[in-house]
């Protein structure tokens, strides 16, 4: 029969949550297509450290292709670079490292993000009142440019203030605590801008101790379909709206395919985000419903075909044997 070139793709992500839950659910649903790829996944657990070795681990193991989603941009630059300088493609995707040295990047602006969090905010506070703001992880790409970007889109507006930036890592806990160290300013706010859905969480929880809850607007970021993610907040009014980043696990795969196959690909492949709030929540939500039977229906068509594979063969062994005979 036909032989096929087996590749073989690293992907190194930088932690475990629902966001990155969904990135690969995304890259697993569109390598269902090349049923020859050994996928190899490490996730660091929110540790840079572990991140480099786990990337050093991975490129010895002879892999044909690196995906990475560094967890802080500096600490992973060198690791990626070296990789990248052995020849082996690397895809960046949604977080982002302190140099051009990879192949080609997949995520959303985040400094574009921002600016439209900032411009939605304004208009939910008609252009006046106080903002508290839950910053990422200060070290990771995405939580520069969100909060950049915000910035320069609330500084057209006299009347809106942001009164404090706190640090949430990322995590609904740290998150949390840092929100419990600041509730004067939380007494004197209007709006939270937190840059995830699992810290907009954090600070609905921490506003509904104070009994604010009502008051008090607040966006988060991502917009994943899980239970419990982003469109089930906006759609039980916890968050007034999120803005949609896309994981690009999708568009990482069809650019892996590009790469391996000498194909032409964009070194910077932007994707949209966009504002969800009450008025679209529901739109996404049956997109993203639909998504999912589509693939029961690819897996369904899959194992039918696995099965007359298996039928194929035992019909081959069959003959085998009766020729043997
Ligand atoms: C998940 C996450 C998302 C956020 C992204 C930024 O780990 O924190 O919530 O949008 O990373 O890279």
């Amino acid at each position: 029969g036909t032989t096929h070139r087996k590749y073989k793709i690293a992907f190194s992500q930088c932690t475990d949550d629902n966001y990155r839950r969904q990135m690969l659910a995304d890259i697993k649903r569109e390598l269902a297509f090349h049923p020859d790829v050994e996928l190899l996944y490490r996730d660091a657990s929110d540790s840079s450290q572990l991140q480099v070795e786990q990337v050093k681990q991975m490129m010895k193991q002879d892999i044909d292709l690196l995906i990475i989603s560094p967890n802080e941009a500096q600490p992973l630059t060198g690791v990626v670079e070296e990789v990248f300088n052995k020849g082996i493609p690397v895809i960046v995707i949604d977080r982002t490292i302190a140099s051009q040295l990879y192949t080609s990047f997949i995520g959303a602006d985040n400094f574009e993000l921002g600016k439209m969090a900032g411009d939605y905010a304004a208009d939910l506070l008609h252009h006046k009142g106080n903002i508290v703001e839950v910053i990422g992880r200060p070290g990771s790409t995405p939580a520069i440019g969100r909060q950049n970007g915000f910035r320069q889109s609330i500084d057209k507006y006299p009347g809106i203030h942001i009164t404090r930036e706190v640090y949430g890592y990322w995590l609904k806990d740290k998150a949390t605590t840092a929100l419990t160290g600041i509730k004067n300013e939380l007494l004197q706010a209007d709006l939270i801008y937190a840059h995830n859905d699992v810290m907009a969480l954090g600070a609905y929880n921490m506003c509904k101790e104070l009994g604010i809850e009502k008051r008090v607007k607040i966006i988060g970021v991502d917009g994943t379909a899980v239970p419990g993610g982003g469109l089930d907040l906006v759609n039980n009014k916890i968050i007034n709206a999120t803005m949609f980043y896309p994981t690009g696990g999708k568009e990482a795969v069809q650019t892996a395919f590009k790469i391996l196959n000498g194909e032409m690909f964009d070194k910077q492949h932007t994707l949209q985000t966009l504002v969800i709030d009450s008025t679209n929540v529901h739109l996404m939500q049956l997109q993203s419903a639909k998504i999912d039977e589509q693939q029961k229906d690819i897996e369904k068509q899959q194992s039918l075909l696995q099965e007359q594979r298996n039928i194929y063969r035992g019909q081959q062994t069959f003959l085998y044997i009766t020729i043997a005979a």
